[in-house]
């Protein structure tokens, strides 16, 4: 069984995070307590996928390569800081059931997606290529162990909607977001 590459898992959870806000701005205007659902779990997986990249990956890689400062890992890292800053004023808007947040989406967005496509192109690529298959296991098994309340935080208001989709994505979700079998 073939496992999968960190390029291949961490593009399809940035895609899966795309989709959740895209959500988020398809109900904000008609429901939106279905849309602060969505907008909660967006933010929840965008935390974790963080944390997945500064705690356990990034590291691996700073590791092996011998770069910390000055090193893309580092970029990557301020680029973080930047977009945790706009994700926490949207929902600061999100708990206020504010729907006029264009410009704090389109903040976030432009922040997030070049974000996106410089991992996606440069550093993903370069972590496959450093990494042996014991190494990888490790980055998968590590990702799994994290623990919710690091990214949760924010209890659920329709219960099954963000409570588990969210909650337990690595559970349920596994086959789809850890599957290393293609
Ligand atoms: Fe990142
Ligand atoms: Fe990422």
């Amino acid at each position: 069984m073939a496992q999968d590459t960190i390029t291949h898992f961490y593009e399809s959870d940035h895609d899966r995070l795309d989709e959740l806000f895209r959500t988020y701005m398809r109900f904000k205007g008609s429901d939106y307590t279905m849309a602060g659902n969505y907008f909660r779990q967006f933010k929840s997986g965008l935390l974790r996928h963080i944390i997945w990249e500064e705690e356990i990956l990034f590291p691996l890689f700073e590791r092996k390569t011998g770069t910390t400062a000055g090193g893309p890992t580092q970029v990557m890292r301020m680029e973080h800081r930047v977009i945790k800053a706009y994700l926490e004023e949207m929902y600061d808007q999100v708990q206020l059931r504010n729907a006029e947040t264009n410009e704090a989406e389109k903040k976030l967005l432009e922040a997030l997606s070049a974000h996106n496509r410089r991992e996606e192109e440069i550093l993903y690529p370069a972590i496959d290529l450093s990494l042996g298959g014991d190494e990888m296991s490790h980055v998968f098994k590590s990702m799994e162990q994290l623990a919710e309340e690091r990214y949760m935080d924010t209890p659920p208001t329709i219960a099954g909607t963000y409570g588990k989709a969210a909650a337990a994505p690595l559970g349920d979700r596994r086959g789809a977001l850890l599957c290393r079998c293609k």
